[in-house]
Formats: structure tokens, C-alpha cells, sequence
């Protein structure tokens, strides 16, 4: 065992080196006790606005095709019919302070929608603590990185839960309830992903980010989050994964835009102490162009059930190609510990 554990570690920090460097994602504050349209403002101050539009209208143009803008831009008339409170609000406050149209708003929040490769861990430790950890790869790099921010939600004074977004977007694909629950999202590729997801919205589905927040936001426990995450119609196919606070508590959901497709928890008495999830399906093998997969499972073999914690889980984030050049950020946390929530924003080569 230790000469195992040893050689792990040789596997693990080689590939560290020149691993890029990494920096705290700042922390911004966001009142639900205000006026939806209001409360981003204090977190659009901290940008210089001629720049943030200059970002936000690049990535709408570059990533959201053109039909999906003649689609979708008309919408602004009708906000909230299409979108539920407190999106509607909250959309409109930004696009009021920052001088753009509200189309382009919802276009801007369905394009972080879209092409979101990561990767997810959840893993109980020897004694139960569960951690949970995941990368966000995008292309825009040089864009997100600018304007990743961990959000504290408040609701009286306390903090009802946390997030990592990037500014303008009012989704969460990363997120904590504190000492109750906290979640990751994982694209999950159908295929034709825009024609579904517009007509999805259409319906007035879930964007998949939104279902997280309004999970962090009502639900009481890890139970209620995983069967609300599980059941509630979203645009897109998608892997939620679901960290809880206490021993068994993990999980990988894997989406339909209707329904579960598969339920796979963690299985600590049976060897199963950590879940992986990247991209593709678990039950499926990944393709060889694109493993991340078998190296965090690599490292997590070498990091030992005894070892695994906010540092070490951390580091199996670290190794490349878990790490690669599209990491925007690494995000660390567990239920349990709110405090402990910590985002890095990588910066590799
Ligand atoms: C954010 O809100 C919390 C809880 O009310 C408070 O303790 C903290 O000082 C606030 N932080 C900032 C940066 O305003
Ligand atoms: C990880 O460890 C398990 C249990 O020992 C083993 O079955 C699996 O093949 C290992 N995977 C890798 C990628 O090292
Ligand atoms: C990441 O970018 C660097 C520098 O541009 C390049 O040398 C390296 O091959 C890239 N790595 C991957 C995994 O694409």
C-alpha cells in the first residue's frame, strides 16, 4: 500500500509541472433581498463597462448561430412569458445597466449553455466526508477567465447559496447549499444540441444551469435536489452531479431533456468511494481523442481513500488532460464545510 501510494504521487505531481498558474476567482456579493433588476448592478461595477460589453457581444456572436438570434432576439417582448422569475428580472437589469438589448441578454445566457466540456468528481473519504471538485473547459478562455466570479447569494443577512459564474450569466454550473447539497454540471452532447435546446426553450423548459440554481435556491436536502435535478424538464441533455454531507451521499444524474436517463450513486462499501464524470456516458467508454476520464480515475486510484481531500482532489483537477488549455476555472467544495468553497481560475501554458 505504501509503496503504491508512493509511486502514485511520482504520477501525480509529474504532470503538475508547468501546470500554469492558478488564482482566486473573486467573490462578489448578490442580494435576493433586492429587486431582481438590481442586484447584479453591484457586481457589474466591478467591470469596466465598455470592456464587459466589448466581451459579452463576442461571445454571443461567436458562439450562438445567426438563426438562433432571429429566433430568439423577438422574445425580449414577451420576457416573461419565456422566462421565469427571477431570470426575467435579473436579465433585464444587467442588459439595462450595461446598454444592451434584452435579445441579446437571453442570447448571451443560452450561449453558456452551449459547448461546456468538463470534468466532475464527487468521492467519500475513510471516515465519510463527501468532496466534490470539478474543471470547466470552454473555448473563450481569454474572455471567461476575465470574468469568472464565485457569487454568495443573500437572503437575510445569511448566505442561502453559492456559485461560479461568469458575470452577465445568471446560471450556475457550479454551486453550493450550504451544509445541505452542492452541484456540478457536465454537457452531455445529443447532438443537433441548438435546434433542441431553442425548441426546448420554447416549450419553456429549464436551461440546465437554471434548474441548478433554482435547485440550490428551494431545495431542502440532497434527496429533494437529486429528484428535483432528476425530474424537471431542462433544453439540453446534461450530467448533474450531486454532492450531499453525509456517507453515500453522491452521485451522477445522467439527463434527457425530459427525464433521467441513469442514476449512478457512490458505492463506498463496494469499492465505488469516488464517481468520475466527464462527457460521455459512464456505462459508455470515452473516445481516445478526448480520455480525461482515465487519468483522474488514475490519479484518484493513486491519491488512496485516506488521502482524499480539498488539497489532493485539487490536484487530481491538476493533472493534464483533466487540466488543458480550456480550464476556465477548478472549483473544490463540500457541504459540509461551506467555508471551505474555493474556486481557482487556471491559466495554463
Ligand atoms: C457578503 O455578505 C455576507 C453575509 O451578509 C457578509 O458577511 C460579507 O461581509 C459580505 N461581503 C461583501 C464583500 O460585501
Ligand atoms: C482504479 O482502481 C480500480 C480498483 O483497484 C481498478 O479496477 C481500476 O482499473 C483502476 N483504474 C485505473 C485507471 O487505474
Ligand atoms: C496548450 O497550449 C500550449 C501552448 O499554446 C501548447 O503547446 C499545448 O500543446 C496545448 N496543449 C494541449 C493539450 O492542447
Amino acid at each position: 500500500m505504501g509503496g503504491r501510494r508512493a509511486g502514485g504521487w511520482a504520477l501525480l505531481l509529474l504532470p503538475l509541472l508547468g501546470a500554469g498558474a492558478a488564482r482566486a476567482a473573486p467573490l462578489c456579493n448578490v442580494s435576493l433581498d433586492s429587486d431582481p433588476d438590481l442586484r447584479w448592478l453591484p457586481v457589474l461595477r466591478r467591470f469596466d463597462p465598455w470592456l464587459l460589453r466589448h466581451f459579452l457581444t463576442r461571445i454571443i456572436d461567436e458562439i450562438v448561430p445567426k438563426w438562433v438570434h432571429a429566433v430568439i432576439r423577438p422574445l425580449a417582448a414577451e420576457l416573461e412569458f419565456f422566462i421565469p422569475p427571477p431570470f426575467a428580472g435579473e436579465i433585464q437589469g444587467m442588459c439595462n445597466a450595461l446598454g444592451m438589448s434584452v435579445g441579446d441578454g437571453i442570447l448571451l445566457n443560452l450561449a453558456y449553455e452551449a459547448t461546456a466540456f468538463c470534468t466532475s468528481i464527487v468521492a467519500q473519504d475513510y471516515k465519510g466526508n463527501i468532496y466534490h471538485g470539478r474543471n470547466l473547459d470552454y473555448a473563450f478562455g481569454d474572455i471567461l477567465h476575465k470574468i469568472t466570479i464565485d457569487v454568495q447569494f443573500i437572503r437575510n443577512g445569511q448566505v442561502a447559496y453559492r456559485g461560479t459564474t461568469f458575470c452577465g450569466y445568471v446560471g450556475l454550473w457550479t454551486g453550493q447549499s450550504p451544509h445541505k447539497f452542492t452541484i456540478s454540471g457536465d454537457e452531455r452532447d445529443g447532438g443537433a444540441w441548438w435546434e433542441n435546446a431553442v425548441a426546448a426553450f420554447l416549450n419553456r423548459n429549464y436551461p440546465v444551469s437554471w434548474l441548478i440554481r433554482d435547485t440550490l435556491s428551494k431545495s431542502e436536502d440532497f434527496q429533494s435536489a437529486v429528484f428535483k435535478l432528476a425530474g424537471t424538464p431542462i433544453i439540453a441533455d446534461v450530467y448533474y452531479i450531486v454532492g450531499g454531507t453525509m456517507p453515500k451521499e453522491g452521485v451522477v444524474i445522467t439527463r434527457n431533456r425530459e427525464g433521467p436517463a441513469d442514476i449512478w450513486p457512490l458505492d463506498p462499501l463496494d469499492g465505488g468511494w469516488f464517481r468520475v464524470e466527464t462527457n460521455y456516458d459512464h456505462w459508455t467508454s470515452p473516445p481516445p481523442f478526448d480520455d480525461r476520464r482515465t487519468p483522474a480515475i488514475r490519479a484518484l486510484n493513486a491519491t488512496g481513500q485516506h488521502n482524499i481531500n480539498f488539497d489532493t482532489l485539487f490536484q487530481v483537477l491538476s493533472v493534464k488532460p483533466v487540466l488543458n488549455n480550456n480550464t476556465v476555472y477548478t472549483t473544490v467544495m463540500s457541504a459540509a464545510f461551506p467555508d471551505k468553497y474555493t474556486t481557482w481560475i487556471r491559466t495554463l501554458g
